[in-house]
């Protein structure tokens, strides 16, 4: 199994380009299901997840592909749904594979789909997307851990989502898409993720206004015809890699990313000390210092990220004084705590908030990647630690970042992959 080798080296320097954005691409290739003819994506990562979308499309009866040898884009012809089943063995590697049930639903009339059930992170029940669906008129039957849901046709209808939920604005706005008449989403998720979908549904002849606010209103369609998209660049790559560059105390360019997605985590970061610039499609930060100790708190869009709680985290743990992190998004995302310990790092977890007291230097030690952000907050933490890191269970972190090390690797960091 492989394994990631950090040696904490000295500042990162230079440009780097983030790849497609992961959590995007995957809800825009359910989206594709809700045509016929060949939607085409560009810009896609080249990740796991990624292949475990196109499988589940390819099991649905579509043709999902790769657009060719080396490129960066993704073919979906979903003229034909001969099976609208997606099976437990593809729907427990990732979850996101539940956003086909609101696109099935709505091309097919019924469809079958496993739970997801809950993951390391948290719970995540998805009774928010099936409250959607109800309200659209669709009967739904919870059998043998899969959820079997039917409607001869939709209609439209109203939905106060309870909580805020990426996967389950998209799942219910898709199916909206095509149904009779108006829904109204209240209480919707604002993501970036979300309006990027609203887009492509928008390219595709759909009628939704509103994405981005939390109040999305769709005039349901007769049909929607296959489009092309560029997937935008990964905001939470793009911090990630920001964050490399503060705990390093280097300079770097981050390129292919809107640094208006990442309002509140450049905010965080110029509040710990980083000099950043801002171009349209580029972010530039300088660490002059030692980084300084913050409070956050994780919330939905526009709020700070969740997504971005453990590589922060990993910076504070070297900063000077003591910070407060409080995860309010997923009950259970400090799986990296115990790792960071490992490594030196003084945090004491009281509920939802660890109180991070900065060292002068972290120690490398062997450590375990837990999920996908915590195995990159260790990454994060191992560039600058005193020594060498090993982090196993890197396939955490092949879900969702390509190449991670050749891109550090680029901008001067010691670190290789091991087999
Ligand atoms: C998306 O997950 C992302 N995944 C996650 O990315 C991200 O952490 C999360 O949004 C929050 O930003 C994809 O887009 C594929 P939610 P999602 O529904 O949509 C609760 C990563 O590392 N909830 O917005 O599944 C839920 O338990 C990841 O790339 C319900 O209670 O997250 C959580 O506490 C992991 N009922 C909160 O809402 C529901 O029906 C927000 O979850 C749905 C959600």
């Amino acid at each position: 199994m492989d394994r990631i080798v950090v040696r904490g080296s000295g500042p990162l320097r230079g440009e780097v380009a983030v790849s497609g954005s992961k959590n995007s691409a995957l809800a825009l290739m359910a989206g594709a299901l809700l045509a016929r003819g060949e939607t085409v994506l560009e810009n896609v990562p080249w990740l796991r997840d990624i292949d475990t979308m196109l499988e589940i499309l390819r099991a649905l009866g579509a043709r999902a592909e790769w657009q060719g040898e080396g490129a960066h884009a993704v073919c979906i012809d979903a003229s034909r749904i001969h099976n609208p089943e997606a099976p437990y063995d593809l729907v427990r590697k990732m979850r996101a594979s539940f956003l086909v049930l609101g696109p099935l639903l709505a091309r097919c009339g019924a469809a079958r789909v496993s739970e997801p059930g809950g993951c390391a992170i948290g719970v995540r029940p998805v009774d928010q997307h099936l409250k959607g669906f109800e309200a659209l008129g669709a009967k739904l039957r919870l059998d043998h851990g899969y959820v079997d849901a039917s409607a001869a046709r939709l209609r439209g209808g109203h939905v106060a989502f309870d909580v805020s939920t990426v996967n389950g604005t998209q799942n219910v706005m898709m199916a909206a898409s095509l149904a009779d008449g108006e829904t109204v989403l209240e209480n919707a998720a604002r993501e970036p993720e979300v309006v990027e979908l609203a887009e492509l549904l928008l390219r595709m002849g759909a009628d939704v206004r509103g994405a981005g606010t939390d109040r999305i209103v769709v005039q349901g369609v007769e049909s929607l015809r296959a489009a092309r998209h560029r997937v935008s660049g990964d905001r939470i790559e793009a911090g990630t890699l920001l964050c490399a560059a503060m705990v390093t105390q280097g300079e770097v360019l981050v390129a292919g990313v809107d640094p208006a997605h990442l309002e509140s985590t450049l905010d965080k970061l110029r509040e710990c000390g980083a000099d950043i610039e801002t171009q349209p499609t580029r972010v530039l930060l300088r660490m002059p210092e030692r980084a300084r100790a913050v409070r956050f708190v994780t919330a939905p869009y526009p709020g700070f990220p969740t997504d971005m709680q453990a590589q922060l985290m990993a910076v504070l743990c070297s900063a000077d004084g003591s910070s407060v992190v409080t995860e309010r998004v997923f009950e259970n995302r400090f799986m990296h705590v115990p790792e960071l310990q490992r490594m030196g790092a003084d945090i004491a977890l009281s509920g939802r908030s660890a109180h991070v007291t900065g060292v002068p230097k972290l120690a490398g030690a062997p450590v375990m990647a837990t999920d996908l952000r915590a195995s990159a907050g260790l990454i994060v933490a191992a560039l600058a630690a005193e020594g060498e890191t090993v982090v196993s269970r890197v396939y955490h972190i092949d879900r969702g970042y390509e190449r991670i090390e050749e891109k550090l690797r680029s901008l001067g960091a010691d670190i290789r992959r091991e087999g």
